[in-house]
């Protein structure tokens, strides 16, 4: 077991480049399955998911192999459609795989998912969809066992909500199915738009990614490519957010700014100054920074969820009260117990949270409990003042490739050691 120490009250200054996008490298791993020949992988970063994605890969038949930030798999020796509980369980995107699995065999055996606990995460609206496509799906032993008998069909499916990993389940089910597929009420994150660019690459016809309709015309065979995956939006955010949180200034390099477009506002309300330029983003804080006005969660484009423990950490030193709302997770202010044990003034009434910014926190021995809350207390900790250790940390290292080293090389006090 490894936790994070970390001294606090440093400011963070320096260059940071931005790993490949998590939540972009795991649908596009499962697309992998569909194609034909070899596909190759750029700037996939090198995360605990990432590997249980490949593992799945592994068992299924696919040779996979990783150097360095480059991904390769062939799946020609596909021979297995069912996933071990064990594999299913390493992350909520193993039920992506499910998707490709029927697209490319017609059959698959999975159980639910696992992933952070963020409160319920029903895969109702994934198995509707594939329902309409013509996927038979029956409950047994607590697997989910399912075969489209007739061979997947497109279909017009309706998403009750614009769910991300739905979204990806129907494009994956339906680029070989046959005929057309229609996915009103999509979900629009940017990580949709990159798996519709490597599957076009591969030869799929899709249209709409990025919008609420999305088109995809069934085709009857997909080639391997090479694509480079695009980088973390989110991860982006942490990382200005640390030198926010700190009065210090960051170059982030290699990004997409467009897609930050609904964060790096809320930063510039906050009495940052933010430089755009072509792939990278620099920012300046203030000494402190200035509470934002009501932050609500939306799916894209709104304000994400997976930014809101980010700047509520640094928003817990700032002047003046802040209130956040979160829409889209039932339990996702699990963060506040950890930033509370350091000063901070957070009160939580079910949706809602009040931060009153405080002047100063203070280290403190601290759990993450999912991915983001280990991002938000690992900022917490780089704006406190005294030692902090950051504690079951397996939960950051599904998602920032070596936040450490990151840290450390633009001047945080920040080390891995041994629990
Ligand atoms: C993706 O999760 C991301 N994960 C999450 O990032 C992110 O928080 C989330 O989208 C929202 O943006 C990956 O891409 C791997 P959803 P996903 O299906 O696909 C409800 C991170 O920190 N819902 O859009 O699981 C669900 O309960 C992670 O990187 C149903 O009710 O999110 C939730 O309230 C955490 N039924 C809401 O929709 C369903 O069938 C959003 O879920 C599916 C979802």
């Amino acid at each position: 077991m490894q936790k994070l120490a970390i001294s606090g009250g440093v400011p963070v200054e320096g260059d940071i480049p931005l790993n490949g996008a998590k939540n972009s490298a795991l649908p596009i791993l499962a697309g992998s399955l569909l194609c034909k020949g070899e596909t190759v992988l750029e700037n996939c970063p090198r995360l605990t998911d990432v590997y249980a994605a490949m593992r799945i890969l592994t068992h299924t038949g696919c040779c996979c192999a990783i150097k360095e930030h480059t991904v390769s798999v062939c799946a020609d020796g596909v021979c297995c459609s069912e996933i071990p509980e064990a594999l299913m369980q390493e992350m909520r995107s193993s039920i992506v795989f499910l998707g490709a699995l029927l697209g490319r065999t017609g059959s698959c055996s999975v159980c639910y998912p696992g992933g952070c606990e963020l409160g319920p995460r029903p895969i109702d609206i994934h198995l509707d969809a594939l329902r309409k496509m013509g996927v038979r799906i029956l409950r047994r032993d607590g697997r989910l066992e399912c075969t489209a008998p007739c061979g997947l069909k497109g279909a017009c499916v309706h998403l009750r909500f614009p769910s991300v990993g739905a979204t990806e389940n129907v494009i994956l089910a339906a680029v070989l199915a046959k005929g057309e597929t229609i996915i009103h009420n999509a979900a629009r994150e940017p990580e949709i738009c990159d798996l519709a660019h490597f599957l076009r690459g591969c030869g799929a016809f899709i249209r709409g990614d990025g919008e609420s309709t999305i088109r995809i015309k069934g085709t009857d065979e997909l080639n391997g490519c090479v694509h480079r995956i695009m980088p973390d939006r989110i991860a982006g955010i942490t990382y200005l957010t640390a030198a926010a949180a700190t009065g210090g200034a960051v170059r982030l390099c290699g990004t997409q700014n467009a897609c930050m477009e609904n964060v790096l506002p809320v930063l510039e309300q906050a009495g940052c100054r933010i430089e755009r330029a072509s792939d990278d983003i620099y920012l300046s804080a203030p000494s402190r920074l200035r509470a934002v006005p009501r932050l609500r969660t939306m799916p894209h484009p709104g304000f994400p969820t997976d930014v809101q423990p980010i700047i509520m950490a640094a928003m817990t030193v700032a002047e003046g009260v802040s209130v956040f709302e979160e829409n889209i997770f039932e339990c996702r202010y699990r963060h506040a117990d950890g930033l509370v044990q350091m000063g901070a003034d957070i009160c939580v009434s079910g949706r809602t949270a009040v931060v009153s910014g405080v002047k100063e926190l203070s280290g403190a021995h601290v759990n993450a409990t999912d991915l983001r809350s280990g991002a938000a207390l690992v900022i917490a900790g780089l704006a406190a003042h005294g030692e902090t250790e950051v504690r079951q940390i397996h939960h950051i290292d599904r998602g920032y490739e070596e936040i450490e080293k990151r840290l450390s090389a633009a001047g945080a006090r920040i080390r891995r050691v041994a629990q």
